[in-house]
């Protein structure tokens, strides 16, 4: 009988993708996913270290397998991805739940069918990280989650060490994939009748800067759309150090390249980012939206936001606030600055009480909710062509999809226009979707 796998995905795009390569890598091994932990042979935790609130995630989901694997001595159970990366907290968890069988990293899980057959052979712990890699998987099968819209990574790792953040230390250096195994991989899934990609990479926009030719991430979008099967092509995230003439002339001129961009800002006040080693200030920011939205004036816009950064004052707080305001922000997720292990900021003593940052954070989502909505508002009546992603979640007899700027929007429609793009008229508008009717 085949092997059965569980897997639980924490995190980012990345970790999503990297997820879809594991499922991959075992399927080809023979095993079968299962959403059962209960009946899998192998369950994986594939882990984020972004904020401490997705460490504790993991914590409360090894506390409640210890159970199983106590039942189930033979089950292996599996942590990989960012958390293991960080040696303190790897040895720590070792040591806290001794009953983790295979520790594997962001660098290291093409090598999974080995690790496993070791595991079961030798019957001992495996642990297997590497620092950084110049392997780029290009081996790795993948099993897509969807099969009309897909994850193309194009970089791995950041240079960028932002003071806050932890991902130069779990995802190691930048490294871009090769144009042509990324210009191959998009061609052959819009081949297969893929609709959309999402070009991958912590930082998009630095894609080709460690590359000969002088070929950057403009080039690639101007050849990505020229693949004349593919219908949409997106990318996260952009850093807006990297925001130039020619980046907002490519999304402009390639027609199959959404009108959308994530641009985090995370503070708009410049003494903070600074601080947080940004590389830009308010108004450079303000500049860039002006920028882009001179170019191209229905482009939509996201972003992230910190609140409680060390040493935020009030002052700096409302500078956010005021950016927020002028900018106008399509949507935008937001965090409360989270201490990381290894990071500068976390070593400060500045650190913003939690009420502080609570009443802040506040004030964020009271700032940008009614924006969100009257953005919403300003489509309606309009036409936008919808890729359908599925049937909604809470009504049977709707449809859920995304529009170019990559906004949900739920109407009535049947199931066979799941994958495809559908034209639709925009009725209602709400804080985080809109309603329409199929045309
Ligand atoms: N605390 C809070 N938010 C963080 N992010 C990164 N590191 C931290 C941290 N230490 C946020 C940033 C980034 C997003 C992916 O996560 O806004 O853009
Ligand atoms: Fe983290 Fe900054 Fe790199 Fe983004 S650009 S992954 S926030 S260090």
């Amino acid at each position: 009988m085949n092997k059965q796998y569980y897997i639980e995905t924490f995190g980012c795009q990345m970790n999503e993708y990297d997820s879809e390569k594991i499922s991959g890598l075992l399927n080809s091994q023979g095993y079968l996913e299962t959403t059962d932990k209960e009946e899998a042979d192998l369950v994986i935790f594939n882990t984020c270290l972004i904020r401490e609130n997705a460490e504790n995630k993991l914590y409360g989901k090894l506390g409640a397998v210890k159970k199983l694997k106590l039942d189930h001595p033979e089950k292996i159970i599996a942590v990989c991805g960012c958390i293991p990366q960080n040696q303190e907290i790897r040895e720590n968890i070792l040591k806290r739940y001794p009953f983790i069988d295979l520790v594997f990293g962001t660098n290291t899980y093409d090598q999974l069918p080995e690790l496993l057959y070791d595991l079961t052979r030798n019957k001992r712990k495996i642990i297997a990280i590497a620092e950084n890699s110049t392997n780029l998987e290009e081996a790795v099968p993948k099993t897509r989650k969807f099969s009309h819209k897909a994850f193309v990574n194009i970089m791995y790792g950041c240079n960028n060490f932002c003071s806050y953040c932890v991902v130069p230390f779990t995802r190691g250096r930048e490294r871009s994939r090769s144009t042509s195994d990324i210009v191959n991989e998009v061609r052959a899934l819009a081949q297969n009748g893929y609709q959309e990609v999402t070009l991958l990479g912590q930082n998009v926009n630095s894609y080709g800067n460690d590359l000969p030719n002088n070929y950057y991430f403009p080039d690639l979008l101007r050849e990505l759309n020229n693949i004349e099967e593919i219908g949409r092509i997106r990318f996260i995230s952009s850093h807006p150090k990297d925001v130039n003439q020619d980046f907002i002339e490519a999304i402009k001129t390639s027609d199959k390249v959404c009108n959308q961009l994530h641009l985090p800002v995370q503070s708009g006040s410049t003494k903070v980012l600074k601080e947080m080693n940004r590389k830009y200030t308010k108004r450079q920011y303000l500049d860039f939206i002006s920028d882009l939205r001179r170019n191209i004036p229905d482009i939509s816009i996201s972003t992230d936001v910190i609140v409680g950064f060390p040493g935020e004052t009030n002052d700096d707080f409302d500078e956010t606030i005021d950016l927020i305001k002028k900018v106008r922000f399509d949507s935008a997720f937001t965090f409360l600055y989270s201490i990381r292990p290894g990071t500068s900021a976390g070593k400060r003593e500045d650190q913003i009480p939690e009420h502080v940052k609570q009443q802040r954070f506040e004030r964020l989502l009271s700032t940008l909710y009614p924006i969100f909505e009257e953005k919403n508002l300003q489509h309606v009546g309009e036409e936008h062509i919808v890729l359908v992603d599925d049937i909604s979640k809470n009504k049977s007899e709707y449809l859920t999809g995304r529009t170019e700027g990559n906004k949900l929007v739920h109407f009535k429609g049947s199931k066979q226009l799941i994958g495809k793009l559908a034209p639709v008229r925009i009725t209602h508008a709400k804080t985080w979707y809109m309603e329409g009717i199929l045309i």
